[in-house]
Formats: C-alpha cells, sequence, structure tokens
C-alpha cells in the first residue's frame, strides 16, 4: 500500500511515521526557563548527527503553533541537559510526559534526583547512567507544527560501571538497559536482544563461504 504523504493531515502523517520509524531512542531532557526553574520532558525524535563537534537533533512539536516547555527554555537559554533513559526509569519517564500545569515540578513528581550540570547551568538526572549536556547551535522551525533543536554537546557524563577503558572511550553499552519508543500510543522496546556483525571490507566480505548466510551474526 502506497500512502500519498501530501494527502494525509498531521495526526496520520505522524501515526505512519512514528509506526515506522522504530525503536527510537529516548531523549530525556531536562531545561530550565530564565529564572532557573526546571523542567523534564522525555522526546523520541532524537538522534545524534556527528562526532566531531558533537552534534544532537531534536524533533519538538509546537502544538497549536505554541513551543512545548522545553523548547521556550531552550529559546531563552540557549542549554540543556539529555538524559539517556533506562528501564528502570521509564515509568519516572511518563511521569514528566505528563501536562502538569505550570509551576508543578515535574522531576518532583517523578521522584528522580538531580545533581548539578559541569559545562551548563542547571542540573541532570542523577539516576540516569548517560547524560549529555548540551548547549543550542541552531533551532530549525518547520512551520507551522514542529521546530528541529539542533546542539553541541559540551560534555558527557557516563557512570564510572559503564566505562571499560576511559583513555580508548569504550563503553559497555551492554548494560545501560536502554529503552527505545516504538509506535503510539505507549509501545517500548528493551535493547537486552543484542548481536553483533561486524561491518566488512569487500575482502572480508568475499572471503566468506556462504554470503547468503548470517555468518558473522553472534548472539550475545
Ligand atoms: C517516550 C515519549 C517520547 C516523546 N517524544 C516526543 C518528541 O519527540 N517530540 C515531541 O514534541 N513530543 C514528544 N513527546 C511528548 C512530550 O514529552 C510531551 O508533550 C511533554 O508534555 C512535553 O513537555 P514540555 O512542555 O515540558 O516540554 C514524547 C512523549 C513520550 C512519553
Amino acid at each position: 500500500m502506497m500512502f500519498d504523504m501530501d494527502q494525509l493531515d498531521l495526526g496520520r502523517s505522524y501515526k505512519l511515521l512514528s509506526s515506522s520509524i522504530v525503536p527510537r531512542p529516548i531523549a530525556w531532557v531536562v531545561s530550565q526557563d530564565a529564572n532557573g526553574v526546571a523542567n523534564a520532558a522525555p522526546y523520541s525524535l532524537f538522534n545524534f548527527f556527528g562526532g566531531h563537534p558533537p552534534v544532537v537533533c531534536i524533533g519538538m512539536g509546537r502544538p497549536k503553533g505554541r513551543d512545548k516547555d522545553s523548547l521556550a527554555n531552550i529559546r531563552a537559554t540557549n542549554e540543556f541537559v539529555i538524559n539517556m533513559v533506562t528501564a528502570s526509569l521509564a515509568q519516572a519517564m511518563n511521569t514528566t510526559a505528563v501536562p502538569f500545569p505550570a509551576g508543578v515540578d515535574e522531576l518532583e513528581k517523578a521522584g528522580v534526583e538531580t545533581v548539578p550540570c559541569t559545562r551548563i547551568a542547571g542540573r541532570r538526572i542523577k539516576q540516569s547512567p548517560v547524560a549529555l549536556e548540551c548547549r543550542l547551535m541552531q533551532i530549525i522551525d518547520v512551520q507551522p507544527s514542529s521546530a528541529i533543536v539542533m546542539a553541541s554537546v559540551l560534555a558527557m557524563h557516563i557512570d564510572d560501571e559503564h566505562v571499560k577503558d576511559a583513555e580508548r572511550c569504550y563503553i559497555d553499552g551492554s548494560r545501560f538497559d536502554a529503552i527505545g519508543r516504538m509506535e503510539s500510543p505507549g509501545w517500548y522496546t528493551k535493547t537486552g536482544d543484542r548481536f553483533v556483525m561486524p561491518q566488512l571490507s569487500v575482502q572480508e566480505w568475499e572471503a566468506l563461504d556462504d554470503k547468503l548466510q548470517n555468518v558473522c551474526i553472534t548472539p550475545r
């Protein structure tokens, strides 16, 4: 079946895309307003787009043409933190997506602790094994319904237990237990079911006995 995206309204178009482009990592964004009041919310239209400089992008919806709090805060302060979400943090993350009225401390509602950031103002989530301190590079306003936030990563905090070799930046991601967002409403996946499949050179591919067999996939 072919869907002509030009013929679809926002709701339908979003449903097709968000159900098909899965799983998506979740950026648990902690930002603050100009008065230093903290805000937390999850965003799964997220990834990194370059290593040097380290660049991340997040797609933020603008319901009824208005910025969500995270986007308004990022416009105001140019800074924010991305905290990665593990299975044990899933419920807390979900709590911060509840549209509480302004002034409610979502981090307190979610029952998470925060610690001060290093390179930017504000705080990050202590229980998150990986946190990225970010500074805004550019906001691309995709009229009328969304904006793309592009930012550089100034500092990464990774729990010591996951750092295998700091000098070589070798991280053991197998125990992060990160979750990914699947189709709406409310589906997620865990990342425990992993396999390793190295990218091959032409010579390595030609040396394979059976090129159609997944000989280089090893369950872990
Ligand atoms: C797992 C998850 C992922 C989400 N991803 C996005 C997203 O990528 N973009 C977006 O605009 N909203 C996303 N949302 C909805 C926002 O989190 C929600 O609108 C939130 O209330 C925004 O909070 P804020 O106004 O404090 O920024 C997501 C919600 C959940 C639960």
